[in-house]
């Protein structure tokens, strides 16, 4: 995956379950970049989504693009197997819900994944110590996971300051991706925070228009 300056990823939670291939095919041809897939186990937050037969769905449809997988699941270890196979790009994991974070890194690097660590509103930063050399992005989350439709937490923004600023210190091409509550309002501060990887699910599932959408979340972002 190259880094492009702002890249979307549409939450394919959002999306109208009864036409899920249609849905995902409408939503890249409107211009998204990538597919964010959120994973949730009625465990780790309570709510329960997709397994990894939906990513093996996706590329059967003919989808191309980066599936970019949130895994909001305790225990994760096991998933990263199958999610693999199933054909994900980028596989995120939460710190909390790894017995061994390092090692479930690098696993994930193993079987030929990106590797993303993602932040709740409560993670602190510090656990990003020692994780730095191998992440490949780093998620913030704005919301607390388990739901899409929530409101955006603006108090996060000096948290995405931070994270920036740690990539900045690495050197390294890390992407910082944003994910929860994100719209036509908030994306500007997002992306002055440091952000260059927005996940969206209802501002872009609920707009009647998915390409009009897409192209005024660009023009905002520059
Ligand atoms: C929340 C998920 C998000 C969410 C995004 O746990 O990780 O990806 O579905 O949806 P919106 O953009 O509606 O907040
Ligand atoms: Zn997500």
């Amino acid at each position: 995956m190259q880094q492009t300056s702002s890249i979307f990823s549409a939450s394919m939670l959002s999306a109208n379950w009864t036409r899920f291939g249609e849905e995902a095919h409408a939503m890249l041809a409107a211009g998204v970049d990538w597919l964010h897939i959120d994973v949730m186990d009625n465990h780790y937050v309570p709510n329960l989504s997709f397994g990894a037969a939906l990513c093996q769905a996706l590329r059967k449809e003919g989808i191309k693009v980066p599936l970019d997988v949130h895994l909001m699941a305790n225990p994760v270890d096991r998933l990263i197997f199958d999610f693999a196979k199933a054909g994900a790009s980028l596989i995120t994991v939460h710190p909390e819900a790894c017995l061994h974070v390092h090692r479930t890194m690098t696993q994930i690097k193993e079987l030929g994944c990106q590797v993303g660590i993602a932040l709740n509103p409560g993670t602190p930063i510090d656990c990003l110590d020692h994780l730095m050399e191998m992440v490949d992005l780093i998620l913030v989350m704005t919301v607390n996971p388990g739901f899409s439709g929530q409101q955006f937490i603006s108090s996060l923004l000096p948290k995405i300051e931070s994270v920036r600023q740690r990539i900045i210190a690495s050197k390294r091409d890390i992407y910082l991706q944003v994910d929860g509550g994100l719209d036509l309002n908030n994306i500007k501060r997002v992306q002055t925070a440091g952000a260059n990887t927005f996940v969206m699910g209802s501002t872009l599932f609920k707009s009647p228009d998915y390409a009009k959408m897409v192209a005024m979340l660009r023009t905002v972002v520059g």
